[in-house]
């Protein structure tokens, strides 16, 4: 039996652009248990349009959110982090704690825009470890630096980063470029982490059990199941990921 784990996910309902209503939540939360998910880590924005970045609210929605998915079913589990947007302030805020880890460990999931430089990211990766994280990036198959150089993603696992890809990215819901390129980070073992990064019940539904089994296909049993848990579960306990590939 499957037990996935969601590392990226927008299913508090009204703090970002995902889930905007309870009814919303659930819907989404009835999917991913019958995808085969027992662990979502809901992320919501931390970003100047997408997310109200009010910690508050987070916290008030995540119990609610609990509550729903225990309605689900008593064995769905849901734990807090954020999909923080890099900005100067961000190692800052870490320190802070307006902005926070994936379920108060060490790791920290970090996004960019499409279009940033290999050498904003890497500079970006560099300041928040400096302040004691790991960054976990964030689908990483959507920005055009590592995608027109498969090098650059190397360089950022030598550094020390996670790299997390989407499940509809790795099934080709975002075009053929995007799947081959993850084809290649997928058969040399580069990603460390999947996530939905689902925002609602539809078009960007919560899906897992497609994508598993295309790993499963193309890399073998042994590195599905690192990526879509077992990576996962040591991040939630704050442990290291030591047999990285
Ligand atoms: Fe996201």
């Amino acid at each position: 039996m499957n037990r996935f784990i969601d590392m990226h996910c927008h299913i508090l309902p009204g703090v970002d652009d995902g889930s905007q209503t309870p009814e919303e939540t659930k819907e989404m939360l009835r999917q991913e248990w019958e995808e085969g998910t027992r662990v979502i880590v809901a992320t919501p924005h931390y970003h100047k349009t997408r997310g109200k970045n009010d910690l508050a609210l987070i916290k008030e929605q995540l119990l609610l959110t609990r509550k729903l998915a225990r309605e689900v079913h008593p064995k769905l589990q849901v734990c807090l982090g954020m999909e923080i947007y890099y900005s100067d302030e961000i190692p800052e805020l870490l320190k802070t704690g307006e902005v926070v880890p994936i379920r108060k460990s060490r790791y920290v999931l970090v996004e960019f825009s499409p279009g940033d430089s290999f050498r904003h990211i890497q500079n970006a990766v560099k300041l928040v470890q400096m302040k004691g994280y790991s960054v976990v990036v964030a689908h990483i198959e959507r920005y055009t630096c590592l995608r027109n150089d498969i090098s650059n993603v190397e360089y950022l696992k030598e550094m020390g980063a996670y790299l997390q890809v989407n499940t509809g990215s790795i099934v080709g819901d975002y075009g053929r470029n995007v799947k081959k390129f993850l084809r290649e980070i997928l058969k040399r073992n580069l990603a460390d982490l999947v996530g939905t990064d689902a925002h609602n019940t539809t078009k960007r539904r919560p899906s897992m059990q497609k994508a598993y089994e295309e790993v499963k296909k193309l890399c073998g049993q042994e590195y599905a199941d690192c990526i879509f848990e077992k990576n996962a579960r040591k991040m939630l306990k704050n442990e290291e990921i030591t047999d990285r590939n």
